[in-house]
C-alpha cells in the first residue's frame, strides 16, 4: 500500500493498534493517533503531518532567523539572545513587543502538535489564543496558530522550531539563517523528564529511567535524538547555519554572542553584547518570569520544579542516573557520535564538575 507523502517527500505511516498498545502512555492522549515520518521515524501525534505541509509552503523570508534544536535543549535561552539581538538590541524597556511573553512575539512554529488534546483548553494558551485572535482573523485554528501567527510576524523574524531540518522547506538553509542548539542527551531527558510531568497536556507518570529508554529508542515526541542533531551537525560549515552546544553557551556565553553576532551580521558593540549577555542570563530570564503561559503546566509540579528555568546547569544527569543507566547511555553515545567529529562534551562520568 502506498503511504501518504508531505510536501517534504517523506513518507508517513500511522502507527498501528498494535503499536499504540505498546506507545508511551503520555502519547495516547492525541486524539489524532500517532504518525512516523520515514525513513528515520520521527514520532509525532497525527496531526503533525498536516502542520508539516504548511509550514513547508510558509514563504521564507531572506531575513528570518530559525533556532532549531531538539526540545529542552536551551532553545527557549537562544531564542530570548536571538530575538533580543535582530528586534531589541539596545534593550529598550519601553519596546512594546517587548511586553509580550516570549512564545507570542517569537513563534514555536512546532508547538500547534500539542493542541491535538483534551487535556489543553484554550485558557491554558491564553496568550497565544488572544494574539492569534488579534493578528489572524478569518483564519482557523485548525491549520495552527502557532504558524499562522509566525506567518504574520513583521520581520525580521526570530522562530523556533523542534522539527529536525530535514522537514522543513527544502530552501530554508539556502533562503534564511538557523542556529541549531545541541546539548548532552543525558541532561535533555532529565529535563525532558520534569518538564513532561508537568506539562497539563502530557502529566507522564513513568520514571526517569523508563523515559531515558523511550528516547534512547526513539519512541518518544519528536524523537529520534540523534538524526536531528546529527543533520544539524553535517551543515556545521554551511555558511546559513550555525551549529553550537548548551555547554558551549553556559562555558563562554560573551564567544557565542560574538560568534552570533558575526553569523547575523549585526555589528552589535562589546557593551550591548554584554548587556545582552546579562539579559538572557538564567537569573535574569527566570527573574523576569516564564516565556510561555504558565496554566500550560500542572501548578503544583511546575512551582516545585522550578518552571521553564529549573536548573540551568551542565550535568544534572549526575544527580539522578543510576551507574546502570549512565553506562547504557554513554555506550549509546559512544555508538552514535562515532565517526561523526561531534564531541559532545560532559557526557561522560568522567566529565568536569556540575557548575
Ligand atoms: P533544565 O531543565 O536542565 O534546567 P528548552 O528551552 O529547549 O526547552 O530548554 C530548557 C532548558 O534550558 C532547561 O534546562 C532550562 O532551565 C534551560 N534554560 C533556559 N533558559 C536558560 C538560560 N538563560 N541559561 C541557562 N539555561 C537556561
Amino acid at each position: 500500500m502506498n503511504k501518504p507523502r508531505l510536501l517534504s517527500g517523506h513518507e508517513t505511516e500511522l502507527l498501528t493498534s498494535e503499536e499504540l498498545r505498546k506507545a508511551s502512555e503520555d502519547l495516547l492522549k492525541y486524539k489524532s493517533g500517532l504518525v512516523r515520518i520515514l525513513p528515520d521515524g520521527w514520532l509525532y501525534p497525527a496531526i503533525t503531518t498536516r502542520y508539516l505541509d504548511r509550514l513547508y509552503n510558509m514563504e521564507l523570508r531572506p531575513d528570518d532567523v530559525f533556532i532549531i534544536g531538539f526540545p529542552k535543549s536551551g532553545t527557549t535561552w537562544m531564542q530570548e539572545i536571538l530575538w533580543v539581538m535582530l528586534r531589541n538590541p539596545d534593550l529598550d524597556p519601553n519596546n512594546e513587543e517587548m511586553k509580550e511573553p516570549l512564545w507570542v512575539r517569537s513563534l514555536d512554529v512546532s508547538f500547534d502538535l500539542h493542541l491535538d488534546n483534551d487535556k489543553l483548553a484554550k485558557r491554558d494558551i491564553k496568550s497565544l489564543a488572544e494574539k492569534f485572535s488579534r493578528v489572524c482573523s478569518g483564519k482557523k485554528v485548525e491549520d495552527g496558530m502557532a504558524i499562522q501567527i509566525a506567518e504574520s510576524q513583521p520581520s525580521p523574524r526570530v522562530m523556533k522550531s523542534h522539527f529536525p531540518l530535514e522537514l522543513h522547506n527544502k530552501d530554508l538553509l539556502k533562503k534564511c539563517k538557523v542556529v541549531y542548539v545541541a546539548r548532552n542527551p543525558k541532561d535533555v531527558m532529565v529535563s525532558y523528564y520534569y518538564f513532561i510531568r508537568a506539562m497539563r497536556n502530557a502529566n507522564y507518570q513513568g520514571s526517569l529511567e523508563k523515559f531515558a529508554r523511550e528516547i534512547k529508542k526513539g519512541d518518544f515526541r519528536f524523537c529520534p535524538y540523534w538524526p536531528h542533531v546529527l543533520q544539524a551537525w553535517r551543515q556545521r560549515d554551511n555558511p546559513n547555519l550555525y551549529f553550537t552546544t548548551y555547554e558551549d553557551m553556559k562555558d563562554d556565553i560573551m564567544g557565542q554572542l560574538r560568534n552570533i553576532n558575526k553569523f547575523l551580521g549585526k555589528n552589535l558593540t562589546k557593551e550591548q553584547l554584554k548587556k545582552i549577555a546579562e539579559f538572557t542570563s538564567f537569573s535574569s530570564m527566570k527573574t523576569r518570569g516564564e516565556p510561555i503561559d504558565k496554566a500550560f503546566f500542572r501548578e503544583d509540579m511546575w512551582k516545585k520544579q522550578g518552571g521553564m528555568f529549573r536548573k540551568g546547569i551542565k550535568g544534572d544527569w549526575k544527580n539522578h542516573f543510576s551507574p546502570e543507566l549512565n553506562q547504557e547511555m554513554d555506550q549509546w553515545i559512544r555508538d552514535n557520535v562515532k565517526d561523526t567529529g561531534l564531541n559532545i562534551q560532559y557526557a561522560f562520568a568522567d566529565a568536569s564538575p556540575t557548575k
